[in-house]
């Protein structure tokens, strides 16, 4: 796969851990110059540390996907520093279990939308201009739950299930541009996302036993899915879901 993101400018969310991280050291790997943007600014700069160990070039950059003022500061950073942005990945995500009736069920939908699903229409606003100049490619985490629910996470479910709505409406109103808009949907992955609730509950056995490959899905799972979307090799490939869930949505 060495050179398959050669000359590529790639923005990836949420890079200071889990999946983002996963993905960023991943596309550095196969030659691109890699944005790591978190809200977190420890763990975006520690990604591209690690990057930058490893010989690949990365920015990292404080964003909040959910304010647009931070999200066109980002894309203009990103302009003046590195170039035209070519890739988009819209990863940074936030989860909360509980049920509808719990204390917390307003805010806690509140913070998901903003985050989850209106999240990625902000950033993505931001950098339509260099993606059509590109040509570029945006890639959008999903999750299984863009498909179906998992327990007590009913705000979660709309907006992931919201994720795969914008991705097929702007995979059609961007593709006479050249911009192909996919996404994927990661199953149970072991990231600090659900360490807590790996810890406290058995929520993982149960996805496990649900699982055909019979196993939790680790963040690096999801990276050559994401070098695909985001290459050549996936040419003709725009409004798609890429499930990574070792099988989870066949049964
Ligand atoms: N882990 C799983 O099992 C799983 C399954 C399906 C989908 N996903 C999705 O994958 C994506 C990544 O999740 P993860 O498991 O790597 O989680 P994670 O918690 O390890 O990483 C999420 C990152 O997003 C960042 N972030 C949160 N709010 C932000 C904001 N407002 N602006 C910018 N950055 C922000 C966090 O600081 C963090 O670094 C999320 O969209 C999540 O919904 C995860």
């Amino acid at each position: 796969m060495a050179g398959l993101l050669e000359g590529d400018i790639a923005v990836v969310t949420g890079a200071g851990s889990g999946i983002g991280r996963a993905i960023a050291k991943g596309f550095a790997a196969v030659g691109a110059k890699v944005v790591v943007a978190d809200i977190n600014e420890a763990g975006a700069s520690e990604t591209a540390s690690m990057i930058a160990q490893a010989g690949g070039e990365a920015l990292s950059a404080v964003l909040d996907v959910t304010d647009r003022a931070s999200c066109a500061a980002l894309a203009e950073i990103v302009a003046q520093q590195y170039g035209a942005t070519s890739v988009l990945v819209n990863n940074a995500g936030i989860v909360r279990r509980e049920p509808i009736t719990a204390d917390k069920a307003n805010e806690d939908w509140d913070a998901i939308m903003r985050v989850n699903a209106t999240g990625p229409y902000n950033v993505t606003k931001a950098f339509l201009e260099p993606l059509k100049e590109t040509k570029g490619r945006i890639v959008n985490i999903g999750s299984i739950q863009s498909h179906v629910h998992t327990g007590n996470a009913v705000a979660y479910t709309v907006a992931k299930h919201g994720v795969l709505g914008f991705t097929r409406a702007l995979a059609a109103e961007l593709g006479p541009d050249g911009i192909r808009v996919n996404a994927i949907g990661p199953g149970f992955i072991r990231t600090p996302l659900n360490a807590e609730n790996r810890a406290k509950t058995d929520t993982e056995a149960q996805f496990i036993g649900k699982t055909p490959l019979g196993r939790a899905g680790e963040a690096e799972d999801i990276t050559g899915p994401a070098i695909f979307l985001a290459s050549a090799m996936s040419a003709f490939v725009t409004g798609a879901l890429v499930p990574v869930d070792g099988g989870y949505l066949t049964l």
